[in-house]
């Protein structure tokens, strides 16, 4: 048990995921073929030049992942290689210099421990969210990549994604706009998928959906992901997960494949048709935001596939959405090793 550190005065309990001032970021500037020293920065704004590539050419990825307070008082971080190993794969595709794997784990360990009062006490449901962030700096009109990189982290504490926390939601099927293209950038993590996928989130709230749901881009017939999460099923013992070059490979879901193997569940990631789906018993949305959240029906066309009540979600995602979270906060053993413990001095 370490000793109880000093805490911001915020309400833990009823935190929104959105932004709230921390006390340092951290920045890493690419010049001359390589990454500077990791400076910690109170500043909320960063001086970007009129002409980059990171705002005009999209020349930019980003990460999201979560920080806990565990039951024995660690500040632990879920997975962090595993963003950094995915923050590899979008840059090499968009033409962005590599940060080394150690690098991102060092800027993530800094502006966590500078900003330590910030983590949510363990118990409140809250965690600190980490965003990683790279784009293309410097001046270039023509079309090409950047000569010079800006790394940042920042952190804010957050709670749940959508309102209410682990409560069933309804989803849209969206097929007029679509967030990702056939051989597109749809697996991997840049800013311009999130653009593309506005309208239809939008779109989809309009109508009293809070989540969408996006198919194939190409033949409009198997599922791909919803706006922010990817999509799972429970059939019977078996947890479904689409296979598809255009949605973006989930640290959660690949954690639940594994958690579900455990718990002694098949495990199938294929694809799988629009018209599969009114046969599953259960569906999720799951991401580091959404961590397991209960889809209670999907609306497709004039169709509506039921899989909860909207109060109360099926025992199937309940079990693996207590699995993960008592994981991560250190109440159930973290027999796989996701837990990367950060020093607090
Ligand atoms: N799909 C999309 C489009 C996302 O934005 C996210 C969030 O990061 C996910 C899936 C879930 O990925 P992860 O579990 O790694 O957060
Ligand atoms: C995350 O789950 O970390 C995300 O990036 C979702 C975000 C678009 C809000």
């Amino acid at each position: 048990m370490q000793t109880q550190r000093e805490k911001s005065k915020l309400d833990w309990q009823n935190l929104p995921f959105g932004y709230i001032k921390t006390d340092y970021n951290i920045r890493y500037f690419y010049k001359d073929g390589k990454w500077s020293e990791g400076e910690l920065s109170t500043e909320e704004t960063i001086p970007i030049h009129i002409a980059a590539p990171g705002l005009h050419y999209g020349q930019q990825a980003f990460e999201g992942l979560k920080v806990f307070e565990t039951v024995d008082g660690r500040i632990v971080a879920f997975r962090p290689d595993e963003n950094a190993k995915r923050m590899q794969r979008s840059c090499e595709r968009i033409f962005i210099p590599e940060v080394p794997v150690d690098m991102f784990i060092e800027a993530v360990d800094r502006v966590v421990a500078a900003n330590a009062r910030f983590v949510p006490p363990f118990g409140t449901g809250a965690s600190l969210y980490v965003r990683p962030v790279i784009y293309g700096a410097g001046a270039r009109v023509g079309l090409g990549p950047a000569d010079e990189y800006v790394f940042i982290v920042f952190v804010t504490p957050v709670g749940p994604y959508y309102k209410g926390g682990f409560k069933p939601v309804k989803a849209l099927v969206v097929e007029q706009y679509d967030r990702a293209a056939p051989n597109g950038v749809g697996d991997c993590k840049v800013g311009g998928n999130y653009a593309a996928g506005l309208r239809g989130g939008e779109y989809a709230k309009k109508k009293g959906f809070p989540i969408p749901l996006y198919l194939d881009p190409k033949e409009k017939k198997y599922v791909d992901e919803f706006g922010t999460s990817n999509f799972i099923a429970i059939k019977g013992n078996t947890y479904l997960t689409p296979e598809s070059n255009s949605i973006l490979p989930s640290i959660t879901n690949k954690s639940l494949m594994d958690i579900a193997s455990l718990l002694g569940m098949n495990v199938e990631k294929r694809p799988i048709a629009i018209d599969e789906v009114e046969h599953f018993d259960e569906v999720g949305a799951v991401g580091t935001a959404a961590v397991i959240t209960p889809v209670c029906s999907i609306h497709y066309r004039d169709k509506v596939f039921k899989f909860c009540d909207e109060e109360k979600a099926g025992p199937v995602i309940t079990k693996l959405y207590e699995y993960l979270t008592k994981l991560q906060t250190g109440e159930i053993k973290d027999t796989f090793g996701w837990l990367h413990e950060i020093t607090v001095k």
